[in-house]
């Protein structure tokens, strides 16, 4: 798991940055949100996102280990006047709901800084509070990616750079193998020209 200061320091370097919705938001919602409901933000970030779906018409849930990140959320809340629940929690813990509590979970770039064994604890306790029929979006970077196979290897597909940013690539196969639980729905890959490249997932609570 990536140590928590390092998004301490990030988020605090980057204030006024990262406060757009992300492509992969407008994805989810245009193509596979056609019910409203309650949505759950995992590694919710400066909650850009979470703002979009808020406004969309969701009851929105927003949660980040990151104290810095959150308290930007909030203060971008009240400067706009709107309330969506957000707590600081590590998603490597119990989630702190009930089970099928949401219709959606969304977690962008989130699930990538996981062991294989710590996976296999967390996203087992996503599929526990969304609702049966309810739906996972999830984005991570893939075996693609310009920067899969740099610096040191903590296991297969995991590596941690010069910086200690820590990455698990995500292949195809191993995203089916790991939502094990869910029926994969959609699992592509997305490349942009910077050379990054990610894995796209929406998958369905069985
Ligand atoms: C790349 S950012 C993505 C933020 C947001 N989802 C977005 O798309 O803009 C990764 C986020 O995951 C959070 N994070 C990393 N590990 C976490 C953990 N164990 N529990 C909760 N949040 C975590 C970081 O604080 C950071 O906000």
């Amino acid at each position: 798991m990536l140590n928590k200061e390092h998004w301490e320091l990030k988020h605090k370097n980057s204030e006024g940055k990262y406060n757009q919705v992300t492509d992969f938001a407008r994805f989810c919602y245009y193509n596979f949100m056609k019910k409203k409901g309650k949505l759950l933000d995992l590694c919710s970030g400066k909650g850009a996102d979470a703002i979009f779906f808020h406004n969309k018409g969701f009851k929105v849930t927003a949660l980040d280990y990151s104290p810095e990140a959150i308290k930007q959320f909030n203060a971008t809340q009240k400067r706009y006047d709107i309330f969506i629940a957000s707590l600081v929690k590590d998603i490597s813990e119990t989630l702190p709901f009930e089970e099928n509590a949401f219709d959606y979970c969304y977690i962008r770039l989130g699930l990538h800084y996981f062991t294989d064994d710590e996976l296999r604890m967390i996203i087992p306790e996503m599929l526990r509070v969304i609702k049966p029929g309810g739906l996972l979006f999830c984005q991570v970077k893939s075996t693609s990616d310009k920067d899969f196979g740099h610096g040191k290897m903590l296991e297969k597909d995991m590596y941690e750079d010069e910086t200690g940013y820590i990455r698990h690539f995500f292949s195809k196969d191993y995203a089916d193998d790991v939502l094990e639980g869910f029926h994969i729905i959609l699992n592509e890959e997305r490349k942009i020209p910077s050379g990054s490249a990610y894995l796209e997932i929406v998958a369905e609570k069985k």
